[in-house]
């Protein structure tokens, strides 16, 4: 991956006018989509036929990210909708080889998140099977939360891992990123990083994605 990408999460957008919303971060590399189903997360937002709508109009790609039960069963279905990239969580998968396939036989790239006491080593083995690695810096399921440094050595041991096996996959943080977190997690290796309350919060979103990429660059 040759520069940073700043994805925002419509989390923390307006809900009365996405389209908007999306309108308004054009900039970005991809909007970061946050779908949960209050079993795997105890918050509830959007599944996929208002996923497919809004993706119908968006002038950016979507990143989407599945804070759901059952995967195996759900995720290929936001990859059928057309979703550049669909991530799944490992704790809600049970088979990620087999799903990650799916996904990329469907046309999207394959992401895996793993929460934040979740271990890395288990899934280094199949790094090739995936494009992208989500290494929470929160425990998913709310916007606003306070960035948890204790996963930057997981951060870390994922990216040299990475740069050994030579496959080719993003490194994505979700979680309490800010002007002031962005650097630490640039610095342990994470090169797509979403934020939702520090774009969606500021008065200026495109400006703020700016920031951040300014920040993380240094
Ligand atoms: C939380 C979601 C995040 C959330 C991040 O579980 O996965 O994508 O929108 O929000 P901030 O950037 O405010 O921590
Ligand atoms: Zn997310």
């Amino acid at each position: 991956m040759s520069h940073l990408h700043i994805n925002p999460s419509i989390l923390s957008a307006d809900f009365s006018r996405l389209g908007d919303e999306l309108r308004a971060i054009t900039d970005a590399d991809a909007a970061h989509i946050d779908v949960m189903d209050n079993h795997f997360v105890p918050n509830l937002t959007w599944g996929p036929p208002v996923v497919e709508r809004l993706h119908e109009i968006s002038p950016i790609p979507f990143d989407v990210h599945l804070m759901i039960e059952d995967a195996d069963r759900w995720a290929p279905r936001y990859a059928e909708i057309g979703c550049e990239s669909v991530t799944f969580h490992a704790e809600a998968a049970i088979a990620p080889i087999k799903l990650a396939r799916e996904l990329r036989a469907q046309g999207s790239r394959a992401g895996m998140a793993l929460r934040p006491a979740t271990p890395v080593e288990p899934y280094l083995d199949m790094l090739e099977e995936l494009d992208l690695l989500l290494i929470m810096t929160v425990e998913p399921g709310f916007g606003g939360q306070k960035f948890l440094d204790l996963t930057l050595p997981k951060l870390r041991r994922a990216a040299e891992a990475v740069r050994g096996s030579g496959a080719s996959v993003a490194l994505q943080v979700d979680g309490g990123v800010s002007e002031e977190t962005i650097g630490r997690a640039a610095e342990a290796g994470a090169n797509v990083f979403v934020a939702g309350s520090s774009v969606y919060g500021a008065d200026d979103p495109a400006a703020a994605i700016e920031g951040l990429r300014s920040v993380a660059e240094r």
